[in-house]
């Protein structure tokens, strides 16, 4: 029996609210995606120290990037009987099977950070994370001012079958669809990491149309990161030959402004630990709560990168 309900049988919690000492006591299942990037990282250690700061039992486990070992780590919070399963899932479907065998175990799901697609919406009880499709917008609106709507464009997508894959390409092409000089002339999956990147971006330049490429679009900033190596190894001045705009905001991200060799990046806050606790705490308690939660997200490009940069946690 998880602990909401365990107290409640023996009468130390009423009206759905928790005493502090009962919620400092809970214990939280993490299954995280893995380390594909520098955004990834800091997301882990966020929800890590929060977990340490509020004395809640933390059961963390680091899947890999691979999906067979999130469902294997969730199955192993069930057979725990941990008090609350949070995960962020590293694509959008294949979940409803864990999902119902968690809800017959009466263990509560807040999904962090990433959605997933599921026909019963009771399956999960609160979603936290960024827009990603307003992401993917704000860097085509970027983008539209900094070209004056002409581009001939190189994506570079996140890991095939996630949230932030689908929904930042789907934000970005409904900005540029209404600019008819705007075109996406080729479009790979870097899988969200700094060497994947580079070598999509080395693939990009060497094709038949790589010399037509006058901006690059990259899903997560570890990735264009890599695609900067990839141009100035081909000869080329990114942020100058070829204008970057990509996603996270992470330090790197600010270094490779201030240096000239990024344009833009859109903020997406992996810092989410203190609102991930503050989530979990109410519905281990049975408080009602919002399905959607959304994070605060801001524009940066290069002419506020040094100002900025002194600033950033991540
Ligand atoms: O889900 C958030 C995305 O996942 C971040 O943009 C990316 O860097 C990470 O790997």
């Amino acid at each position: 029996m998880n602990l909401f309900r365990s107290l409640l049988a023996a009468g130390l919690c009423v009206a759905g609210v928790l005493s502090a000492s009962a919620a400092d006591k809970l214990t939280v299942g993490f299954s995280q995606i893995g380390a594909e990037s520098a955004w990834r990282t800091a997301n882990t250690d966020s929800i890590k120290n929060e977990a340490e700061k509020r004395g809640i039992k933390l059961q963390f486990a680091d899947a890999q990037q691979k999906q067979e070992n999130q469902i294997k780590a969730l199955r192993s919070f069930i057979a725990q009987g941990v008090d609350v399963i949070a995960f962020s899932p590293v694509v959008e479907t294949g979940w409803e099977p864990v999902l119902r065998e968690i809800k017959r175990a009466g263990i509560p799901v807040v999904l962090s950070d990433r959605a997933v697609k599921v026909s019963d919406p009771s399956l999960f009880v609160t979603f936290i994370g960024s827009d990603f499709v307003e992401e993917g917008r704000k860097a085509g609106r970027w983008l539209v001012e900094k070209t004056g709507g002409k581009a001939v464009i190189a994506e570079l997508t996140g890991t095939p079958g996630a949230a932030p894959a689908i929904d930042r390409k789907k934000g970005f092409e409904e900005i540029i669809s209404t600019h008819p000089e705007m075109k996406i002339i080729k479009s790979q999956s870097g899988d969200f990491t700094r060497a994947k990147g580079k070598e999509v971006m080395e693939s990009f330049l060497k094709s038949p149309e790589g010399k037509q490429i006058t901006v690059l679009y990259a899903h997560n900033d570890d990735m264009a990161l890599g695609a900067i190596q990839a141009i100035e190894e081909a000869g080329l001045k990114p942020g100058k030959d070829i204008v970057i705009v990509s996603i996270d905001g992470v330090k790197g991200a600010f270094e490779a402004m201030a240096a000239g060799k990024l344009n833009c990046t859109v903020e997406c806050n992996p810092l989410i630990g203190p609102q991930l606790f503050d989530l979990i705490k109410k519905v281990a308690a049975g408080q009602s709560v919002a399905k959607r939660i959304a994070v605060e997200e801001g524009v940066y490009d290069e002419s506020q990168a040094a100002a900025e940069l002194p600033k950033r946690q991540y």
